[in-house]
């Protein structure tokens, strides 16, 4: 074996299970992908121009570390209004790129070598590498389909040892779609207030529900003091190429992510604050659109899975489906690499997600109606074919 020069941490993270479907799915012709993560919206048009203007404007510098103090008071005022929570713009919010990079900012602001970090699964394929990476220990609590893959507070209870020191959570979710109700998250926060433990709460979907209303985790009482809440634009606002999310909690926890950030990033990219300002003023109607008509593919591809047998639980978030593919006779990876190769149709095993993924795929409906109708026909001929 070549010797490497890797650290054992990086050495030890796996490669993306998602990322090996789309290499397959790059070198054929007429795959049908629902194996995306991001919006196939482009970003709505004067948010566009926002970006462009600040181009013009000359907005080619640095800006605060914190990000753009307009931002982060739009971005305050924003968590005012929709969730009744506050935040001091001043030194409560960091505006970072992306999610990604806050979820980075947060685990390695806050855990030391060997600190355990419960995470409910399946979950967005980063929580437990940046876990790893802050050097930490993932500590993966599956969910159920009975469920409807809502977090189970009992099971998050006993994964909790005198090393845990955060709770990671994700809802709406990805994979799932699943969201978790007023009461389980209660819940979560009351084990977190027993044991004394941070959450960290990746709302990045938040407004993308249908028919419930989301809960978001910092707002529930006594929460706030020990929530890292983590919000992005580019679900909401179909802006994944802008690469801005942020981190709202209290002082003491931002200034940690602010020390991280600015020996790492320095600051966001300062057109795409602009134009995430103008996304918070003026997109909603926007928002409201695409939820149409990711709400009637929602329909559209749960419906199709529970004809197909394919039993499905109806997704109130995001905008994934989790269809069981077990009663195939096919492990979720055999399927996907199956029917990716005989129907060109791209999905993601559950597995890639973490325990209790396994025996689910992971479809993306953020594809166009047509295309996930011509999905379905290929995946009937596919499941017609093995019984
Ligand atoms: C649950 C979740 N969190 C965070 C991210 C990262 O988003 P971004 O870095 O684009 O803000 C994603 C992207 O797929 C996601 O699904």
């Amino acid at each position: 074996m070549q010797p490497t020069y890797l650290s054992k941490r990086v050495a030890s993270l796996r490669p993306s299970g998602i990322r090996k479907f789309f290499d397959i799915a790059a070198t054929m012709k007429d795959v049908i992908s629902l194996g995306i993560g991001e919006p196939d919206f482009a970003t709505p048009k004067p948010i566009m121009e926002a970006g462009k203007n600040s181009l013009n404007l000359g907005e080619t510098h640095y800006t605060s570390n914190a990000g753009k103090i307009e931002l982060r008071e739009t971005i305050a005022g924003h968590l005012q209004t929709t969730y009744g929570i506050t935040y001091d713009p001043g030194n409560e919010i960091i505006v970072t790129v992306g999610v990604s990079e806050a979820l980075y900012l947060a685990c390695t602001a806050i855990l030391d070598p060997g600190d355990e970090v419960v995470i409910p699964t399946p979950c967005f394929v980063s929580y437990q590498a940046e876990v790893l990476l802050a050097g930490g220990v993932p500590v993966e609590v599956p969910s159920r389909y009975e469920n409807q893959f809502a977090p189970d507070p009992a099971d998050i209870k006993k994964a909790i040892t005198p090393r845990t020191k955060a709770i990671l959570i994700g809802y709406p979710n990805n994979p799932t779609g699943a969201v978790a109700s007023r009461q389980i998250l209660l819940e979560v926060a009351h084990i977190a207030e027993e044991n004394d433990l941070v959450v960290i709460s990746d709302e990045i979907y938040d407004r993308l529900v249908y028919g419930v209303k989301h809960v978001c985790f910092s707002a529930l009482a006594d929460a706030r003091k020990r929530t890292i809440l983590l919000g992005g634009f580019s679900k909401d606002y179909a802006m994944t190429g802008w690469r801005i999310g942020y981190a709202a909690a209290p002082a003491e926890f931002i200034q940690g992510l602010v020390r991280v950030h600015q020996y790492t990033v320095m600051s966001a990219p300062t057109m795409a604050q602009t134009a995430a300002v103008e996304a918070l003023k003026v997109g909603e109607p926007y928002v409201q659109e695409m939820l149409t008509e990711y709400d009637r593919r929602r329909k559209l591809i749960v419906t199709g899975f529970n004809r197909l047998g394919l039993d499905t639980f109806e997704p109130r978030g995001a905008f994934y489906a989790f269809p069981r593919v077990s009663k195939t006779g096919m492990s979720d990876e055999v399927f996907a690499e199956r029917l990716l190769n005989e129907e060109h149709v791209a999905v993601v095993p559950g597995i890639s997600f973490g325990a209790g993924g396994e025996g689910f795929v992971r479809c993306s409906y953020a594809t166009s109606y047509e295309m996930i109708e011509e999905a379905l026909r290929r995946i009937e001929k596919f499941c017609r074919r093995y019984g």
